[in-house]
């Protein structure tokens, strides 16, 4: 039997409700830019944080990015949803900003909404996935949770600053970490040259 289809296989982009909307915005539109079709799970308390965090309701967001015909919206609570299963092929996924609520649910295998399952899901096909935990201070038991993650093939990437590129602005901030993040999840090998550590001046 030879009934093969090719899809072309989305990068799944999570966002949970920690602090950090503006980087899943703006992971989102490099993924856009580069042509890369993104599957959207956000959690309910991602809407709030948005609407606190953005000029716009991630919904008047979402309208915007679908007509790129790059972007589809899956709702958190879609378990039927084809990356539920392990069969659906996907590039791999990226939790971005990931709360701890989350991290706590993944570590223990509570894969009690479509983004976790999706998580859940990428361990246990080991699948590529980069964690963007943001909460500070960390708790032990945080820092345990991260680690089992680790431990279980994440990429934990806090949304942390490269200090010596010396950044001027928030825009600059997230740039680098979006670009950081494309790296990690395999998208791109190397990061721009300006914003390169490329030695002592
Ligand atoms: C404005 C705002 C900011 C928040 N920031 C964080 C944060 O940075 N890290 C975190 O772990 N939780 C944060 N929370 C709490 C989470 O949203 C909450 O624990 C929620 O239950 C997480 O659910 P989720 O993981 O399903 O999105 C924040 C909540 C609000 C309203």
């Amino acid at each position: 039997m030879n009934n093969e289809t090719t899809i072309e296989k989305p990068l799944v982009v999570g966002i949970s409700g920690a602090s950090g909307s503006i980087i899943a915005s703006k992971l989102v539109d490099a993924l856009i830019e580069r042509d890369i079709q993104v599957a959207l799970i956000v959690s309910h308390a991602s809407r709030i944080v948005w609407k606190q965090e953005m000029d716009e309701s991630f919904g008047e967001f979402l309208e915007r990015k679908i007509q790129t015909g790059k972007v589809k919206n899956y709702h958190i609570g879609d378990i039927q949803a084809p990356m539920a299963s392990g069969t659906y092929p996907i590039r791999g996924m990226v939790i971005v900003p990931c709360s701890m609520a989350t991290v706590a649910a993944l570590a223990t295998g509570l894969a009690d909404n479509l983004l976790r399952r999706t998580a859940d899901v990428c361990f246990k096909e080991r699948r590529p996935i980069t964690i963007v935990p943001r909460e500070t201070p960390l708790s032990q038991l945080h820092l345990e949770n991260l680690s089992k993650l680790a431990n279980m093939g994440a990429n934990i990437m806090p949304p942390q600053p490269a200090f010596y590129l010396k950044p001027n602005s928030l825009d600059d901030v997230v740039e680098f970490l979006v670009q950081r993040l494309l790296m990690t999840c395999g998208i791109t090998d190397e990061l721009p040259q300006d914003i390169r550590y490329n030695g002592p001046n």
